[in-house]
């Protein structure tokens, strides 16, 4: 049966113990096949920037552009949540531009939800957005943004004062009113720890069985992305190479004489 999934519809899903499905998307294509494939949850992240754009990090991606890929994700959804990344630097210029942005992201692209990266340090901000009825995803662990002061994409929490911190913002972005929290790049254990404790869902990556929901970056999934392949990423298909037999077919048929065919074309 097709239902909308909402704010609710996602807290019930955690209370019925049935796990949340999201991956991302950036376009409408995509954004069209994974709802028809019944994804809950649709996350336009800012990893476009490096499986779109090509660029190392995560940090280059704009607001502009964010709003950009969320719009086409949008129109290419009759079920899925759609969740949009703050980009890098939103946060951290101010409660009045945090507010400016997520009322753009709602107003002009159509997403559901803004999700922020940070834990007890972005408590107060996300705090700004959920008492004007925002609602934001939270996004605590292995924060791609903030690849610079990690010293690279390195698992988070695996000693003691670390899982306590993770613990923490857990709670801190909980209380703030984040109706879900993105747990990445945290050993099982704690991922576990975290999501008894917390009565929002939590959705991860790298982070074990346990959490309340998974997410993977789409482009990992179908094995398209040849970059760095995290441990954590199961490859449902090998996209890529399936992609480059069917375009070196292509271009073999037109050098050939062989496309297009008769079929092809116009009387
Ligand atoms: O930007 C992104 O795609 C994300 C997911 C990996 C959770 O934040």
């Amino acid at each position: 049966m097709s239902r909308r999934v909402t704010v609710p519809e996602v807290a019930r899903l955690k209370k019925m113990g049935t796990p949340i499905v999201s991956v991302t998307a950036y376009d409408y294509t995509f954004a069209r096949l994974l709802d028809r494939a019944g994804v809950d949850l649709i996350l336009v992240g800012d990893s476009l920037g490096m499986v779109i754009q090509g660029h190392k990090t995560t940090l280059p991606v704009t607001l502009d552009q964010m709003i950009y890929h969320a719009s086409a994700v949008v129109r290419g959804v009759a079920q899925a949540m759609v969740v949009c990344d703050f980009p890098f630097g939103i946060c951290q210029s101010g409660q009045e531009v945090v507010l400016a942005a997520a009322i753009r992201i709602l107003k002009e692209s159509g997403a559901d939800a803004v999700k922020i990266e940070g834990g007890v340090e972005v408590a107060e901000t996300i705090k700004g957005l959920t008492r004007q009825r925002i609602p934001v995803v939270a996004h605590v662990g292995l924060t791609p943004q903030s690849v610079k002061s990690f010293g690279g994409f390195k698992v988070q929490g695996r000693d003691e004062s670390g899982a306590e911190q993770i613990v923490a913002d857990a709670l801190a972005v909980e209380a703030a009113g984040a109706f879900a929290v993105v747990l990445e790049g945290i050993p099982s254990p704690l991922a576990k720890e975290v999501t008894r404790v917390l009565s929002i869902p939590t959705i991860g990556i790298g982070a074990g069985a346990d959490c309340d929901g998974q997410v993977l970056v789409l482009y990992d999934l179908l094995g398209l992305y040849d970059g760095v392949t995290p441990r954590f990423v199961k490859q449902y298909m090998r996209g890529g190479e399936t992609i480059c037999t069917a375009l070196e077919q292509y271009a073999q048929e037109v050098r050939e004489g062989r496309f297009p065919g008769p079929e092809h074309g116009f009387s």
